[in-house]
């Protein structure tokens, strides 16, 4: 992909603007959570920094409503952590489209408050967007997780700035994603799995003309349990998306693949932690069970197959990870990832919670600290923040 990259300039004094992607999530008091994406934005950070430049920092965090401002919406809990992280002070500044000049001294950086409560930022207007690139002479994408939005900070302020480039986080999930799905190693296995075909049905469809073997879990494994003449009882599916399952099924078989059907279940009365769970043959489902996990012959089999990849792509628990008695499945899955000499990539937030949970992560090859974006990548789709870079390299 040709795209200019922060690394190769020479920022020394410039005035830097890094869009990153540092929308993490918090508790009900604002604690952060989970720091990877701050972790991950570092680098590009640290760059700049030592290479003398000016550095202003923004990103969204979660949906506020432009021209607002609440206090939930501050950055100022990131910047505490970023300030921990870098081991020097994060000021945060709150006013900073119509203030003048808002770079600090060379080899200094600076917080600009929640681009997303600047009006015009989501509707990528071009008059907020003149006003950004003006802060600035280089502007550099870091933020992967949010290069599906044609936003302000993401897309317009790239039209305008006189150097607009890809920061190292950017570069190197474009890289990860690109190895994975354009010039994989053979086979090609990916497992999509979550509650709905309908949320994922564009990405089983896309990577069904990519892959050699398509996983799939979750709600969405009921649907294709379906399309395959198994008995699912009351489980959470999808009966209209059927025939798109058998579509699916059809694409795989018809380049010699295959979507793996359960063989063997984990099933209960009712969708609680505390359900009794049974282990029952696929075949043996009854009209009041509920599928909650793959059982151990379908998580020996998948891992027999994963043990043989030469790429895995995985987004999606294959059960209820979150409840003890139906985690087995997807624990088995990341054990079997883990083991496997394939390249694997992982994305997703349920995905990461898992990978977490099973302690896996030095295991994985490259964990995407995109959610939305990695599953529009895998569709095949034109990421805009990306198109723009690109253009702007032409
Ligand atoms: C994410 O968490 O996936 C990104 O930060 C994008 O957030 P958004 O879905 O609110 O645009």
């Amino acid at each position: 992909m040709n795209i200019r990259r922060m690394t190769d300039l020479d920022l020394s004094g410039k005035r830097v603007f890094i869009r990153a992607d540092l929308n993490v999530p918090q508790d009900e008091r604002g604690a952060i959570t989970d720091d990877t994406r701050i972790r991950a934005s570092l680098p590009g950070i640290e760059f700049a920094l030592k290479a003398g430049a000016r550095v202003m920092v923004t990103s969204h965090l979660g949906r506020p409503k432009e021209g607002e401002f609440r206090p939930e919406d501050s950055l100022a809990p990131i910047a505490e952590r970023l300030a921990a992280l870098l081991g020097r002070p994060v000021a945060v500044r709150r006013d900073w489209i119509d203030a003048g000049e808002v770079a600090p001294a060379p080899g200094e950086v600076v917080l600009l408050e929640n681009c997303r409560c600047n009006k015009g930022e989501k509707k990528n207007d071009d008059a907020l967007a003149r006003k950004m690139a003006a802060l600035c002479d280089v502007y550099v994408n870091d933020a992967f997780g949010t290069a599906h939005r044609a936003e302000a900070t993401t897309h317009g302020i790239a039209k305008f700035a006189p150097v607009a480039c890809a920061g190292p986080l950017m570069a190197e999930e474009v890289s990860a994603l690109t190895r994975a799905l354009a010039q994989p190693k053979r086979p090609l296995v990916a497992i999509v799995a979550g509650s709905k075909v309908s949320t994922k049905l564009t990405i089983l469809q896309a990577l069904a003309g990519k892959v050699d073997r398509l996983i799939v879990g979750g709600g969405i494994a009921n649907t294709f349990m379906a399309a395959a003449g198994l008995p699912i009882g009351k489980s959470l599916a999808e009966l209209d998306l059927v025939e798109d399952a058998r579509k699916v099924m059809a694409m795989l078989r018809a380049k010699g693949g295959e979507v793996p059907i359960p063989v063997d279940v984990v099933v209960a009365k009712s969708f609680a932690p505390d359900a009794p769970a049974t282990e029952k043959a696929a075949s043996a489902v009854a009209a009041d069970d509920m599928i909650l996990d793959i059982g151990p012959k379908t998580a020996a089999m998948l891992g027999e197959l994963l043990q043989s990849a030469g790429t895995i792509v995985w987004n999606g628990p294959v059960g209820v990870f979150e409840f003890d008695a139906f985690s087995g499945g997807t624990r088995a899955i990341a054990a079997a990832i883990a083991r496997s000499p394939a390249f694997s990539l992982a994305g997703g937030g349920d995905t990461i919670a898992a990978i977490n949970k099973f302690g896996i992560a030095g295991d994985v090859d490259y964990i995407s600290t995109a959610g939305g974006a990695f599953l529009e990548f895998l569709e095949g789709k034109e990421l805009p923040a990306l198109a723009i870079l690109q253009q702007r390299a032409a």
